[in-house]
């Protein structure tokens, strides 16, 4: 879904991601840079953005307090470093370990942050493309609405940075700085190799400022450049507050993407969405729907007002809802109708198969042009296991059906309304299971004479 603007031959870098900080703020059991936007972890993003601006190598670093961020990039990301930082002494230090850990090339370096999930490929590039026209640290700078609390970028006459003054450290002159640094930095391999174990904890915090590098560059009369970004696109995550506010932020940026692609979001402002998603186009897409991870929508679908869909594939044509839900494993076909109350899970509807009211589907394989009546259930779990409902194609469920799993209905067979189903149904039957019904002539009037005495 997301639009690659695909870039001239990517310059080659490597990537060090900082991810060891102690995210206290968060007041999570979870470590800071797992916490999720647009369902993937922050970290995910970064690491994301990382290999599609053209990472060579990428080094997560972690800390030891917590090997949950460690876990993470083993588990989903093989061909990734981590590098431990045993005690958090600052950004500058844990750079320092993630290029003492990485096998040295002539490659550029990019910092990035694992809590400030939302730089672009893009930036990265131009950062990497300054590098490599000559610089010898780029900086990313910004103008935030309020600069406390941020590194100042101080310039000379020429608008050259000439050092990062870190709050903690700044005087009021400085404080008066309105453009930032971001956190994200390149550096030359000559910059990597020379200034960054020149950076010492002499300072306010005691701690190794990777900021400090612009200085120690400039005094061996390197040349350092700074990049700007958006003020959105630096947002950093400190608090559940500031994850809240970067979710918007990603949130519309994938509505943007996603109309920009063809696909109608009628309110988009109410449509939450997963990174991962893939919408093609002329689809469209009612207010109030949230689409999780591991989703795909063919073109032509309709997805009506309030359905909730996760790990489902929805086919050409096929219209959904309003109030569907569709939870992992779903698989509609082409021209599929599944109407409001309908939940289905871990089952394939073949083309032009309808359960348009009030029922519950899992396990099931649904043939083309079933017909599912309201209130249809499929039993599939005893409270131990869960068996399969094979549906025919052609077959009709009349309504308020019990399917009782392991069960199959044979194509073009007929289940009559109300009907408890435990045994197979063979090709063309009917079958149902009704207690006969009683009628008692005039029954109603005598009823009410009585009471109503
Ligand atoms: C940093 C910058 C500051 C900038 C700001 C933008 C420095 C010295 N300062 O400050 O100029 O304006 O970001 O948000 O770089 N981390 C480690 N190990 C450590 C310390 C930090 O891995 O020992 C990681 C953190 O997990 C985090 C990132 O580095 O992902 C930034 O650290 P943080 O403490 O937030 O830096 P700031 O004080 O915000
Ligand atoms: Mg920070």
């Amino acid at each position: 879904m997301l639009i690659r603007t695909d870039m001239e031959k990517p310059h080659k870098f490597n990537g060090y991601i900082l991810a060891a900080g102690h995210g206290t703020r968060m007041r999570s059991s979870l470590a800071k840079p797992l916490h999720q936007v647009g369902g993937m972890a922050m970290l995910g993003w970064v690491i994301e953005t990382a290999q599609k601006a053209g990472a060579d190598q990428l080094c997560v670093v972690t800390s030891p307090k917590n090997d949950q961020v460690a876990d993470y990039v083993n588990a989903g990301y093989a061909d990734l470093m981590t590098a431990r930082q045993e005690q958090a002494l600052g950004t500058g230090h844990a750079t320092q370990i993630a290029h003492q850990a990485i096998p040295q090339n002539d490659n550029p370096i990019l910092v990035l942050f694992g809590d400030t999930p939302l730089v672009t490929a893009e930036t990265c590039q131009r950062m990497i493309a300054r590098i490599a026209q000559g610089e010898d640290v780029v900086v990313l700078g910004f103008e935030p609405d309020n600069p406390t609390g941020y590194g100042r970028l101080k310039c000379d006459e020429d608008g050259m940075i000439t050092a990062i003054i870190e709050e903690a450290d700044a005087s009021e002159d400085d404080k008066a700085i309105t453009l930032v640094n971001a956190g994200v930095m390149a550096l030359s391999a000559k910059a990597a190799s020379e200034y960054l174990s020149a950076i010492s904890n002499d300072n306010a915090q005691k701690e190794y400022y990777l900021t400090d590098i612009v200085a120690i560059a400039r005094a061996d009369h390197a040349k350092v450049g700074y990049v700007i970004a958006s003020q959105e696109e630096v947002r950093g995550v400190n608090s559940r507050n500031d994850l809240a506010e970067v979710e918007a932020i990603l949130q519309n940026r994938l509505r943007r993407n996603l109309m920009a692609s063809g696909v109608t979001l009628q309110a988009p402002d109410t449509v939450f969405l997963s990174g991962d998603a893939i919408i093609e186009d002329d689809v469209t897409i009612e207010p109030h729907v949230v689409i999780g991870k591991g989703c795909v929508v063919k073109t032509g679908a309709i997805l009506k007002a309030f359905s909730h869909i996760e790990g489902a594939i929805i086919g050409k044509h096929t219209v959904i809802g309003p109030y569907a839900r569709l939870r992992p494993g779903t698989e509609l076909g082409d021209h599929v109708k599944i109407g409001n109350f309908v939940e289905i899970k871990k089952s394939q509807f073949e083309e032009g198969a309808k359960a348009n009211h009030l029922s519950y589907i899992g396990d099931a394989h649904v043939g083309a042009k079933a017909n599912i009546g309201a209130g249809t259930i499929t039993c599939n779990y005893d409270g131990y296991d869960k068996f399969k409902t094979n549906i025919g194609k052609g077959a009709f469920i009349g309504s308020n059906t019990a399917l009782v799993a392991p069960v199959t209905i044979g194509e073009g067979a007929i289940i009559g309304a109300g009907s408890t189903i435990t045994k197979s149904v063979a090709d063309d039957d009917l079958s149902l299971t009704r207690a006969p019904q009683k009628t008692l002539p005039k029954g109603g009037a005598s009823f009410r004479a009585r009471k109503g005495k």
